[in-house]
């Protein structure tokens, strides 16, 4: 069916209307603005790290794309051995050095090429760095300090990413004071705090005992919900990659690449009571196979 603004014009072929030509152009350029820019986009990006015989190829032509869904934003979980690039792919989409620029390929996103960190992305990163001389709430709210919030909002904004990341009573402590989860809780409210449209996380709940992470994998749930960004997860957790992620995109080492992208189902249930369903257990336990075959181990005992 010929598009609904078309000119009816443009679509009756027995006229000839040599006064009209632009009416037998094709579709006007504006109806390709009507479809919603791709939030990101990896057109073949490739890195490599070192030079000559020193040169390791990390990501090898990693394409994919993230479409703007209408009220939906997509959580994206990366799986994979270690050192398949799971980082690099994050640190290239948040514009960061070294890995940014990538050595070959394009990285689009919201349909503008990036060219260095921006605060349509957040990442936490798998190091988190909390700036030592700054004691908790000023660290959660540094970033909006930057973007020149007034001091008396950005503490009470601070304050109530402090609940949330249960960290009431550690206001006051600095860094050297904090064990490696409440710090890396910080680095997590600090990130989400300046709610990004796109939220990269690096293994943000590696450092947490399994109680504090069940509470942030929920607060990431109903975070997401509210705000309908687009998360990048990497995760060595399986189940938490499977409870968390719409997508599991799967990844390769030597050299690194996307070997699978997996769809998670999402029956219309509450996220809690998934992980006791048959279905969530058996995509969790073919999940794991396939990124036993996909390690390095694996090849090795295969050769
Ligand atoms: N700054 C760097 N300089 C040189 N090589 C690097 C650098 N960063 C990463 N690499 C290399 O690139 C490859 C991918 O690294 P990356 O950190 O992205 O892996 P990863 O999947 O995040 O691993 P992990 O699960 O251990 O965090 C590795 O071989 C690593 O040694
Ligand atoms: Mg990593």
């Amino acid at each position: 069916m010929p598009p609904a603004t078309h000119p009816p014009e443009a679509t009756a072929p027995h006229h000839e209307k040599p006064d009209k030509p632009e009416l037998l152009l094709p579709a006007p350029p504006e109806q390709k603005l009507l479809r919603p820019l791709d939030v990101v986009t990896f057109k073949k990006v490739s890195k490599s790290f070192g030079t000559g015989s020193e040169a390791k190829l990390a990501l090898q032509d990693i394409s994919f794309t993230i479409e703007d869904l209408p009220n939906a934003g997509e959580l994206i979980a990366i799986v994979g051995p270690s050192g398949c690039g799971k980082s690099t792919v994050l640190r290239i989409l948040a514009g960061l050095k070294p890995h940014f620029p990538p050595t070959s390929g394009e990285v689009l996103v919201l349909g503008k090429p990036v060219t260095e960190p921006g605060p349509d992305r957040g990442l936490v990163d798998q190091k988190y760095s909390l700036l030592p001389h700054l004691n908790v709430i000023e660290n959660v709210a540094f970033g909006l300090k930057l973007r020149g919030t007034a001091r008396a909002e950005r503490l009470d904004r601070a304050s109530e990413w402090v609940k949330k990341v249960g960290l009431v009573g550690s206001e006051k402590k600095f860094p050297s004071e904090l064990s490696g989860g409440m710090q890396q809780r910080v680095a997590i409210a600090a990130t989400l705090i300046l709610q990004p449209r796109i939220l990269l996380m690096d293994e943000p709940f590696g450092a947490l005992d399994p109680g504090i992470r069940l509470r942030m994998q929920e607060l990431l749930i109903q975070l997401w919900n509210e705000q309908q960004s687009t998360v990048f997860l990497v995760t060595h957790s399986v189940e938490e990659a499977v409870y968390l992620g719409d997508r599991v995109f799967l990844m390769a080492p030597n050299p690194g690449r996307l070997v699978e992208i997996l769809k998670v189902p999402r029956p219309n249930e509450p996220p809690e009571e998934s992980r006791r369903k048959p279905w969530f257990i058996n995509f969790c336990q073919a999940l794991l196979r396939r990124l036993e075959e996909e390690s390095p181990a694996q090849h090795g005992v295969k050769v």
